[in-house]
């Protein structure tokens, strides 16, 4: 299993914070952001990452970060160069994937559950993580019927389906290279990673687990302070 961390972007968003450094890059308590996301892959067992990162600050990721040595694990870098989508991680990625299947984490994501036995027992098709959220209109969602099998998935709905977000954690078999290619823009001009999702459960293959512990996507104001928040109390408690 490979294992990408997507952090490119623009954090306009936290203006003027991300003016001069990567959203990812930020403090979240006493550690750069970007810990927390590696921290769970290697905490599932993934070893060799791929970092996917904006331009402007790549200087830095290496600076932190490093071969991966100090983290036991083997890291690479390829460059994003305009925010383009989710989704075209896995085409940027594409060597580096090989024949493997792949766990993403997006940089701004910060889990406190353990995905060793996510990871492990994957065999094939995709595999994401939702939570119940009270601000489901800020992430992908899922809407589920009865029997709670997924029968819609919207990035960002404008109007309430469902509580239910997906969080910035996806495993995919190899197959996701060439899903991501036949992917369109939207009308934001990006390759959604919910068309992914809806490529995979068109199929049937979509698996929907739950995220039980805390899950923060530290991108705004708000949630990088509580973001910031959860790791002390975790850090001196
Ligand atoms: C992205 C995804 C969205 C997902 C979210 C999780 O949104 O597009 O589907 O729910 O990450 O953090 P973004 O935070 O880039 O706006």
């Amino acid at each position: 299993m490979k294992g990408i961390i997507l952090s490119g972007g623009t954090g306009t968003r936290l203006h003027p914070l991300t003016k001069v450094t990567s959203k990812q890059l930020l403090p979240v308590y006493n550690k750069p952001m970007i810990l927390y996301p590696l921290e769970t892959l290697l905490k599932a067992g993934v070893r060799d990452i791929l970092i996917i990162i904006a331009p402007d600050h790549a200087g830095d990721y290496k600076k932190l970060l490093g071969s991966g040595e100090e983290f036991g694990c083997r890291l690479t870098y390829k460059i994003q160069e305009k925010p383009e989508g989710l989704a075209q991680a896995f085409i940027i990625g594409q060597d580096f994937i090989g024949n493997d299947s792949v766990c993403m984490i997006l940089g701004d994501n910060i889990f406190e559950d353990d995905f060793s036995s996510n990871i492990k027992d994957f065999i094939s098709g995709g595999c994401i993580f939702v939570k119940k959220v009270s601000d489901p209109e800020r992430f992908g969602v899922v809407q589920f019927d009865e029997n709670r099998r997924a029968i819609k998935i919207v990035e960002k709905p404008k109007e309430h389906i469902s509580d239910y977000a997906i969080t910035g954690l996806y495993i995919f078999d190899n197959r996701v290279v060439e899903a991501a290619r036949s992917v369109k823009p939207s009308a934001r001009g990006e390759l959604e990673i919910t068309d992914l999702h809806l490529w995979y459960l068109q199929k049937g293959e979509l698996a929907i687990e739950n995220v039980y512990g805390e899950w923060i996507d530290a991108g705004t104001f708000e949630s990088l302070y509580r973001a910031g928040e959860l790791m002390r109390h975790k850090t001196i408690s």
